[in-house]
This record gives structure tokens, C-alpha cells and sequence, in this order.
């Protein structure tokens, strides 16, 4: 099994362990502004703070994880709170979108993608759009300490404004970088700080 399945699924197996406390991300409540209801898709979902949360407002959600322990865990919980939510246990490289969406989310996923994987990940995103639909996103940039320690730079950390560049000819709704503490800690101990890049863009046409 590759390392990084490995990890998370070791991360999901404990029910302490969730992303942002499990609460899901600030721009759900500033994207249901805009939207309220529709198809959803959420690429590397985790747990599924995200998936949940848009599934309880109403949006029929499809959560895409390559973590087995991630998904069931989703399942579980969507169970509990009587809510449904498809899900596949894929490498969201391989996903093959098989509808338009209304909404297509993914938050700190990004740097686990090669520098190529992630840029064609935007792009199909972005075909898979709906007109009017929206494209919401969280992701680390080059100016943070995961890609200051990234030896070989392979992996995908946007430039400083250059994820809301990609999306030139979307209207932006909302985008703004700033510093976020890293759970892991550094080999030293210390702390470690990134730069979030938090996009919420709509299509135009
Ligand atoms: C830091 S977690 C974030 C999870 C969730 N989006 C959230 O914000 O709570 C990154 C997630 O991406 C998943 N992941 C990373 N690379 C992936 C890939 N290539 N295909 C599918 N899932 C992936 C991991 O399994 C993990 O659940």
C-alpha cells in the first residue's frame, strides 16, 4: 500500500482525529450565498467535514478519498445523522468525473498531488463545472514551510496568487492567503507554518 494511504487511514482510525476540529471549512457558509442546493463533488474528502456538511444542507454529494478507513468512517456518520452521500474509494487522479457539477470542492489535498497532477486536477474541475457553478478550494503555497522542506519541489504549492490566476475568466467570490499552524510538527520539534489559499470562484459561462 502506498505510504501516504497508509498514514491517513491510520489518521481516520482514531474517531479524535479530523481536519479543522471536523467543523467543515469557513467557505461552506460563505458559499451557501450563492448556492443552496445541487450536485456536489468533493475530491480527497477525509472524513468527510465537508461532504457532510453540504449533504445535511441538501446537495447530493459524492466524496472521492483513496482512504478506505476515510470513506467508512463518512459512511458511518452520514448513517448516524440520516444523511446520504455516495462515495468512492479512488486516487482522485484516476476519478473519472462522470457528471457536471454544481459544486466541486477540495481542501488540503493539493499537496499531496505531483506539480503536473495538480494543475490538470484544476483544469478538470474546471470542465466538469457547471456554468454557474462554483469551484471551492483550499491549498498551501510556496510560501510556507512544507515547500520550504519539500527536497525535490515536486509536488503542487501554488505560487503566491497564481491558484486565483487559474481561474482568470471565473468570477472570484472569494480569495485570500494567510498563515496557518501545520498539525505535524518539524523534525526539531517546532512548529511548522504554511500559507492557506482559500478559493471560492464561480463559473461564468
Ligand atoms: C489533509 S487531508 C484533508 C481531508 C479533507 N479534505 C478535509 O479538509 O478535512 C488530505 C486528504 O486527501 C486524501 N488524498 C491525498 N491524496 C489523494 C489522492 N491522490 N487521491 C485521493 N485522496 C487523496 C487523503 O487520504 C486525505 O484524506
Amino acid at each position: 500500500m502506498n505510504s501516504l494511504i497508509g498514514f491517513y487511514n491510520a489518521f481516520y482510525a482514531s474517531d479524535k482525529n479530523s481536519f479543522g476540529g471536523g467543523k467543515p471549512t469557513p467557505l461552506l457558509e460563505k458559499l451557501l450565498i450563492y448556492v443552496q442546493s445541487g450536485i456536489a463533488l468533493d475530491l480527497g474528502a477525509g472524513d468527510g467535514r465537508n461532504a457532510l456538511y453540504l449533504a445535511q444542507k441538501g446537495f447530493e454529494v459524492t466524496a472521492v478519498d483513496f482512504s478506505a478507513t476515510a470513506i467508512e468512517k463518512i459512511q458511518r456518520v452520514a448513517e448516524h445523522c440520516h444523511v446520504s452521500i455516495h462515495s468512492v474509494i479512488a486516487d482522485i487522479c484516476d476519478f473519472e468525473f462522470v457528471s457536471e457539477y454544481d459544486v466541486i470542492i477540495t481542501t488540503f489535498t493539493f499537496h499531496h498531488l505531483k506539480k503536473d497532477e495538480g494543475f490538470d486536477m484544476i483544469r478538470k474541475m474546471q470542465l466538469n463545472t457547471k456554468a454557474g457553478g462554483y469551484n471551492v478550494i483550499t491549498t498551501f503555497t510556496q510560501d510556507g514551510d512544507f515547500y520550504r522542506n519539500d527536497p525535490d519541489k515536486r509536488y503542487f504549492y501554488p505560487k503566491h496568487n497564481e491558484l486565483q490566476e487559474m481561474y482568470y475568466g471565473w468570477e472570484i467570490i472569494w480569495y485570500d492567503e494567510r498563515e496557518v499552524t501545520a498539525l505535524q510538527k518539524n523534525q526539531d520539534g517546532k512548529e511548522q507554518f504554511n500559507t492557506m489559499a482559500a478559493l471560492i470562484a464561480r463559473k461564468t459561462s
